[in-house]
């Protein structure tokens, strides 16, 4: 058994061990991490999504080791799916990303903004109908009602969009996000946006600012999804 060699996979920070005859992932992280991973699942409790039969649930945790800060969850078996979008048949990356699709409709719908959504964060085990997700150290949102869609489209073009698009053709990534996005207005301050690069580009495009439109940030982010994209 062993770890994908998914995008900016760190072996420094998280293997695959054996521990008392289970295979178990031990991760260098945060207390954060630990706490969101168990807020999640509690959400998930309440607000069950099943999207295809499949069942969405955080990768169990075993451990939280604060004095090591070293996070401990069980390996789940199955598809990742940067690896699956990277050899999978064009039948199966449509059905995939129908799938994906109808997961993000949900979890606007339920409330839930999980911020690590990327391909590599998911793993579908698709003998025992679990759509498995890993990676909880980007901040998470968690609503007991449905997400605006100005809100919703600011949660998918912060990450996700760039994420899924590095290894989507343009007519998947239109699968995927079309009819998710929404004009947004007004304007963010610079100390709210996380990414480096993409505040690199925006005082490059637009000029040293401490605020930009929201149309500048998304010509910003759309640029940066083009780039990544494959042709
Ligand atoms: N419990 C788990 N079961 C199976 N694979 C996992 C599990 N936890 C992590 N992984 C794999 O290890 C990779 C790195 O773990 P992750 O928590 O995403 O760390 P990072 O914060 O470095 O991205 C994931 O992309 C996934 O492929
Ligand atoms: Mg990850």
């Amino acid at each position: 058994m062993k770890l994908p060699r998914v995008l900016s996979f760190d072996s420094s920070r998280v293997s695959l061990v054996e521990k008392n005859g289970q295979c178990v992932i031990v991760k260098k992280s945060l207390q954060r991490e630990y706490t969101q991973m168990i807020e999640a699942q509690r959400h998930l409790c309440l607000n069950p999504i099943v999207i295809d039969g499949l069942t969405l649930r955080v990768v169990p945790v075993t451990n939280w080791d604060n004095k090591r800060e070293l996070l401990t969850t069980i390996y789940c078996g199955g598809s990742n799916l940067e690896e699956y979008l990277r050899g999978c048949s064009s039948i199966d990356r449509v059905r995939l990303l129908s799938t994906l699709k109808h997961l993000l409709l949900a979890m606007k719908g339920t409330g839930f903004l999980w911020g690590d959504f990327a391909p590599r964060n998911i793993i579908i085990d698709w003998f025992n109908s679990i759509m498995w997700l890993c990676d909880f150290e980007r901040k998470i949102v968690l609503r007991e009602c449905p997400v605006s869609d100005v809100g919703f489209t600011r949660y998918i073009r912060n990450y996700s969009f760039e994420e899924f698009s590095s290894l989507l053709l343009i007519e998947d990534q239109n699968i995927l996000f079309d009819g998710l996005f929404t004009e947004e207005f007004g304007k963010v301050a610079i100390e709210n946006i996380s990414s480096k690069r993409k505040k690199e580009i925006l005082r490059r495009l637009f000029g040293n600012n401490d605020f930009y439109n929201l149309g500048q940030l998304c010509e910003v982010e759309d640029l940066m999804a083009f780039v990544a994209t494959p042709l």
